[in-house]
């Protein structure tokens, strides 16, 4: 089973500052403000949800195929993605604007100034499935993660037109979409992702209750922390998925796109909706237990262990005999 995943791809940059901000601050002077920060710290990280669930997805033996759009500075971020396994041959590069990029200052109090530069990723909307689909010679899921939102419904539109199954995963671009939007993204989705906070987000702003959703998605999977997840389909008793491990909270950045690239390949391996959790929920340990959201040492027999240790000997022999 061949997936492609539609989804942001950007870079944040991480910066501390060893004082607070609110003691540089003249609160009657704000209309007029310019200060800067001297900053002791600066981290890059590759992230955007399209090749975080890529990167998981490729860690676990596939070839997703990552379909977004970036600037002309991405070179070594394409190679980093091809060198685990990503396909990124269908990626439109911008011509005049540079890859998404999430800038960000922390105090010590963890107060936060921040800007979201979308850039390229507004050139999402360009991009057809159609040509690529043929390219790659077929494709039998298309995940849309948080893009360009025109994209998003763009690549639903299309999915719908061409029959092709798709998975939404709107996960924070809720907030800015309207109710026509996600109506328009969710219906008919053979997969609907969301966390229990975004789920509630969904059925208020498409003004539809949690059965019309489960009459218009195949499968709804909503994840709930440490509480797991839950795998929901019409006439079916729920699926409760436990965590798979209790690790030390470091960084919960991508912990829900790690869930999502477990999922996916689970599903592409043909395993039960019930497995798919357990993997994602797997993977999204390895996240939560390190800085950043592609930086996890992932070895298949260390992974292997995690997953029986949580799910028992029966689900980790179904697993291994996929996982390379
Ligand atoms: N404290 C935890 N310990 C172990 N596993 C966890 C923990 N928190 C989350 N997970 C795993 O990650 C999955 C996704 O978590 P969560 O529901 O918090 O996603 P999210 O809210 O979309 O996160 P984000 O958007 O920040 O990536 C959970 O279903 C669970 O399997
Ligand atoms: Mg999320």
């Amino acid at each position: 089973m061949r997936i492609a995943v539609c989804g942001s791809i950007a870079t944040d940059h991480l910066m501390t500052y060893q004082g607070r901000f609110a003691d540089s601050l003249v609160p009657d002077q704000l209309a007029k403000i310019s200060v800067s920060f001297l900053v002791d710290d600066l981290q890059l990280r590759r992230g955007g949800i399209g090749a975080n669930i890529s990167f998981g997805m490729a860690r676990l033996g596939h070839r997703p195929v990552l379909v977004g759009a970036v600037g002309e500075d991405f070179a070594a971020y394409r190679s980093w993605l091809e060198r685990h396994g990503v396909n990124c041959e269908h990626i439109l590069v911008s011509e005049v604007r540079h890859t998404a990029r999430f800038v960000c200052t922390t105090d010590e109090d963890m107060a936060q100034i921040a800007s979201f530069y979308a850039g390229a990723m507004s050139e999402a909307r360009n991009l057809e499935l159609g040509p690529i689909v043929t390219a790659v010679g077929g494709v039998d899921l298309v995940m849309i993660s948080p893009d360009d939102p025109e994209a998003m419904l763009r690549h639903s539109a299309e999915c719908r037109t061409r029959g092709i199954p798709f998975a939404a995963d709107p996960s924070q671009q809720l907030a800015f979409m309207d109710g026509a939007s996600i109506r328009t993204l969710v219906d008919g989705a053979t997969y609907l992702f969301t966390n229990e906070y975004e789920a509630a987000m969904t059925e208020q702003k498409t003004g539809w209750s949690a059965e019309e959703i489960l009459d218009r998605v195949g499968t709804r999977i909503i994840t709930r922390g440490r509480d797991g997840a839950t795998i929901l389909r019409r006439g079916e008793d729920p699926v409760h998925v436990p965590i798979a491990a209790a690790v030390k909270r470091v960084d919960p950045t991508g912990v829900g796109d790690a869930f999502r690239a477990g999922f996916l390949a689970g599903l592409a391996w043909e395993l039960s909706p019930e497995r798919c959790g357990q993997l994602g929920s797997t993977l999204a340990s390895y996240v939560l237990e390190t800085v950043g959201t592609q930086e996890y040492t992932f070895d298949a027999p260390g992974f292997l262990d995690r997953f029986s240790e949580a799910y028992g000997a029966q689900a980790g022999a179904e697993v291994a005999a996929h996982l390379a």
